[in-house]
């Protein structure tokens, strides 16, 4: 007897669009593929789409405050970099976030999982970076920490350091310092899986980056970076040479960038949601192809360049924005963001893989991006049981 069935699904199952299959699922994993089972539950499918739970590998969801002025100073010319040399940016987020205690923070990042989790999101990377000071780092770190025991049996969340800025008025080689020595507390608090590092011209250098990813992979963290996003600081080539698990944005990578990526095994994350409200344009995508680099997308959301939450839109976002194809954007939001947060078991429904499961109205793949106002999402499957179900 298996726990459910999903009958007559057309599904994507390993890079593959099958029609009118069954699905059985057992102990929270995919487990059948026959015909005739019998299970405690029957979605019947026909007219549906099954696909693997959306993966977003990079997010920035906790935080306080709001930066809708930034947007709205954009759209009259000002640019990313300029607002945060101003003051602006970063800056004014870690001011926000260190003024609210835990429970507010909490309360805040919590509502904007759920909105995540209704539109598909079943694992969700989150970084810290709005603290600075080791207090207020650590408080995200709680905080993020708490959503993820605490959301578990409706979302997987992935914590991770992030090294985003350097106040104004700290001495950079002082604060490097600091870091490093945060990062062996964090390790002994066991706060967070992965260390990223916001490397480039209004953030962290080469030299600086590189001693912090060095003590991070010491200390047996994985690593993450911020890569080539405003200018082609080599970022790539670094995450490259210190064997990163991703390397985010991309948007300046070098083609030397990008073969060391793939020499590397390091998985491109593209963020198009970000180079839509910044009104940047797309990485070298056509390099990535030839290179058959197998890149993932994520949201990016946080509250400067990207207010988007959705893998839904993101994914529509790679396939306008950076001229993707359907199958190219599927797979960047599931079984290759699962390679962005080294995971093994999500992001496909082959057997034996979690089930972890988007079921849509409609009946190909591309319906999920084309219907884009449209909320065809049905049902949604967290550790194979149904969290949600929708008219
Ligand atoms: O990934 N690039 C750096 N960090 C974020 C932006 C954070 C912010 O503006 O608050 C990003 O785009
Ligand atoms: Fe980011």
């Amino acid at each position: 007897m298996y726990d459910l069935v999903i009958k007559n699904v057309n599904a994507y199952v390993g890079r593959r669009v099958e029609e009118g299959i069954d699905i059985g699922i057992s102990d929270g994993k995919v487990a059948s593929f026959s015909k005739n089972i019998k299970a405690r539950r029957i979605i019947e499918g026909e007219g549906l789409f099954a696909l693997p739970g959306l993966i977003d590998p990079h997010t920035h969801t906790v935080f306080a405050g709001n930066r809708s002025h930034e947007f709205a100073l954009r759209a009259e010319g000002a640019r990313y970099e300029d607002i945060a040399r101003a003051g602006g940016g970063i800056l004014a987020t870690v001011k926000a976030t260190r003024t609210v205690g835990k429970e507010v923070l909490y309360y805040l990042s919590k509502q904007r999982i759920y909105t995540a989790i209704e539109q598909g999101t079943t694992t969700m990377e989150i970084k810290s970076g709005y603290g600075l000071t080791q207090e207020a780092e650590f408080k995200m770190l709680e905080v993020i920490n708490l959503l993820k025991t605490d959301m578990s049996d409706e979302i997987d969340i992935v914590p991770t350091f992030l090294a985003h800025a350097i106040d104004s008025d700290t001495d950079r080689v002082k604060y490097v310092n600091d870091i490093i020595r945060m990062l062996e507390k964090i390790k002994e608090k066991s706060l967070c899986e992965f260390v990223d590092v916001f490397m480039d011209v209004i953030a962290f250098n080469k030299d600086e980056t590189e001693r912090i990813l060095t003590k991070a992979k010491e200390l047996g963290f994985k690593l993450k970076l911020h890569a080539d996003e405003i200018e082609d600081t080599s970022a790539s080539i670094l995450a490259a040479k210190m064997k990163a698990v991703s390397a985010d944005h991309l948007l300046k990578a070098s083609k030397q960038g990008l073969e060391e990526l793939k020499e590397s095994g390091t998985v491109p994350v593209l963020l198009p949601a970000t180079a839509f409200f910044l009104k940047e344009s797309a990485p070298d995508i056509s390099y990535m192809r030839r290179l058959a680099l197998d890149f993932a997308i994520g949201s990016d959301f946080n509250p400067g360049s990207s207010f988007i939450l959705s893998q839904r839109w993101a994914g529509l976002m790679g396939i306008q924005l950076y001229n993707l194809t359907v199958q190219e954007a599927i797979d960047a939001i599931t079984v290759n963001a699962a390679k962005a947060i080294d995971r093994e078991d999500i992001g496909n429904l082959e057997l034996g893989f979690k089930a972890d499961v988007v079921i849509f109205k409609g009946n190909s793949l591309e319906e999920f991006f084309y219907n884009i106002s449209f909320p065809v999402i049905k049902y949604i499957l967290k550790h194979g049981r149904v969290i949600r179900e929708y008219k």
